[in-house]
């Protein structure tokens, strides 16, 4: 295992869409070990692919309940609403509030190519949306401007 560098704002990478991961291989595996161990590393729940440069659609996330590796994350339901502080390891030093579901299913493959739903709420349910955000190019600023524009044109 290795530790990877982190990609930080600025960087065009953070904003492209990511492909399909279509080969669940050793190359994969070493990937994953390494994003889980650059996560524990900076103190992070989460960090999506795009962050260590590489434009392909997985994630790891753990909010304090175990690691978990999501390849292909697709987000199949979403209810409830929760705004709290969030951050992002790219974005370091910055922290605001985001509005997101408080509860989100989740379907993926694991390592192997396996798929799975996975239920969560809360922080876990940030995170999830967190991650797979950025498997779109989309950063949790993107979210809070969002916020700004609404209070501007005098939306709630
Ligand atoms: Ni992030």
């Amino acid at each position: 295992m290795a530790l990877r560098n982190i990609v930080k704002l600025g960087d065009d990478v953070l904003r492209k869409t990511c492909r399909t991961q279509l080969t669940f291989d050793e190359r994969l595996h070493q990937i994953l070990d390494d994003m889980a161990e650059t996560m524990y590393h900076a103190d992070g729940v989460g960090l999506a692919a795009p962050q260590i440069g590489i434009l392909r659609r997985y994630c790891v996330i753990d909010v304090g309940d175990g690691l978990i590796e999501l390849i292909n994350p697709v987000i199949e339901k979403r209810s409830g609403e929760q705004t709290g502080d969030e951050g992002c390891l790219s974005i370091p030093g910055r922290f605001d509030p985001v509005t997101r579901p408080m509860k989100v299913t989740v379907r993926a493959q694991d390592r192997n190519g396996k798929t799975f739903t996975l239920k969560a709420e809360e922080l876990k349910a940030r995170a999830l949306c967190h991650e797979i955000d950025h498997l779109d190019g989309v950063l949790f600023i993107d979210h809070v401007k969002n916020r700004e524009n609404d209070l501007r044109k005098g939306r709630p």
